[in-house]
């Protein structure tokens, strides 16, 4: 079997000041946050599901039978650089405070591998939830959980794109059939365990792998309320006018056919480049903003790709 090593990125015990920063920094997925932290708290110990049924209900519910046998994988979808990846190698963070126990992170190591033959990344996947349900069982008993591991896929798109999407190729639907049978052995096995898909082309994703997910969620451009909010929180410090920020918005957001700036457009792009113009030798100005604002072009819409 392949070792830790080379299955996983090294694997971090969450909180995790960093982590927990990037979290609290992730602007407009509350609705989001607060759904994992319900749904990855009941996988990770049920208990706490028929103490609030005890609680409110005498115990008998026949809803709780419902949640026994769900597959613990969360996808997440949608626009490049909205938050996908940064929400899902930082939402323990906040599992870890809810449950007060840690939570650690492992990072599947696709990208290195993600051309390499289907027979490999087979055995990869494979492996991967191997270890993962070994990991969980040790971390639980009949008493519950003493920690969770969370399982990211992220730029899965290779392996679990659906067979329509590769043409018919047989053999390339193995990852996909690997990972189905890894998210079903892990269903119903009352392991602390979550897997957590980030994939830029939900059209693609294998409708199997769709089925089986407790929740999708869907990530997209920053409405002008986010932007506003990501650009103050992005230009803190740096004295740019409140109706500077504003104007930032406005150009930055949606205009004809072009599309919005995405977040990672805002942090990564334009923030950064505002800084690089004025660095070393004079402030940021307001002016260095707007003229980025309209110089940088959007990151383009990402079209799903049949081949
Ligand atoms: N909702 C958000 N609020 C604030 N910043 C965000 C948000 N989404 C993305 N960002 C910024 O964009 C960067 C890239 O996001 P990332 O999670 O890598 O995107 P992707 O969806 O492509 O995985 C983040 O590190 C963060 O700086
Ligand atoms: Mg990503």
């Amino acid at each position: 079997m392949t070792s830790q090593d080379d299955l996983f990125h090294p694997v971090i015990e969450l909180p995790e000041p960093t982590r927990r920063a990037r979290y609290d920094r992730l602007v407009g997925l509350d609705d989001t946050k607060l759904r994992l932290r319900k749904e990855t708290a009941l996988l990770a110990d049920p208990h706490r599901l028929r103490a609030w049924a005890a609680a409110y209900h005498d115990g008998d519910v026949a809803a709780l039978t419902l949640f026994e046998d769900r597959a613990p994988l969360f996808i997440f979808g949608g626009d490049v650089g909205s938050g996908k990846s940064a929400l899902a190698e930082s939402f323990g963070c906040d599992l870890a405070d809810f449950l007060e126990l840690p939570v650690y992170l492992y990072r599947l190591k696709l990208a290195t591998r993600g051309s390499g033959l289907v027979g490999e990344m087979t055995s990869l996947i494979g492996d991967a939830f191997t270890h993962m349900h070994m990991m969980g069982k040790r971390v639980s008993d009949s008493h519950g959980a003493r920690a969770v591991q969370i399982l990211v896929v992220d730029e899965a798109d290779a392996l679990v794109q659906s067979r329509e999407a590769q043409q018919m190729h047989h053999e390339d639907r193995a990852g996909v059939d690997a990972f189905l049978a890894g998210i079903d052995s892990l269903a119903g096995a009352r392991l602390p365990v979550v897997v957590v898909l980030c994939t830029n082309r939900l059209a693609t994703l294998d409708p199997a792998i769709m089925r089986r997910a407790a929740a999708t969620f869907t990530f997209s451009r920053p409405s002008d309320e986010q932007r506003y909010a990501v650009l103050s929180q992005a230009l803190d410090g740096l004295g740019i006018r409140p109706e500077t920020v504003r104007k930032v918005v406005e150009l930055t957001g949606p205009n004809g056919d072009q599309p919005g700036y995405t977040f990672s457009d805002l942090t990564q792009r334009l923030v950064p480049a505002a800084v690089f113009r004025a660095f070393p030798d004079r402030p940021v100005t307001d002016e260095d903003l707007l003229d980025l604002a309209e110089e940088l072009e959007p990151t383009p819409v990402f079209t799903e790709r049949r081949r």
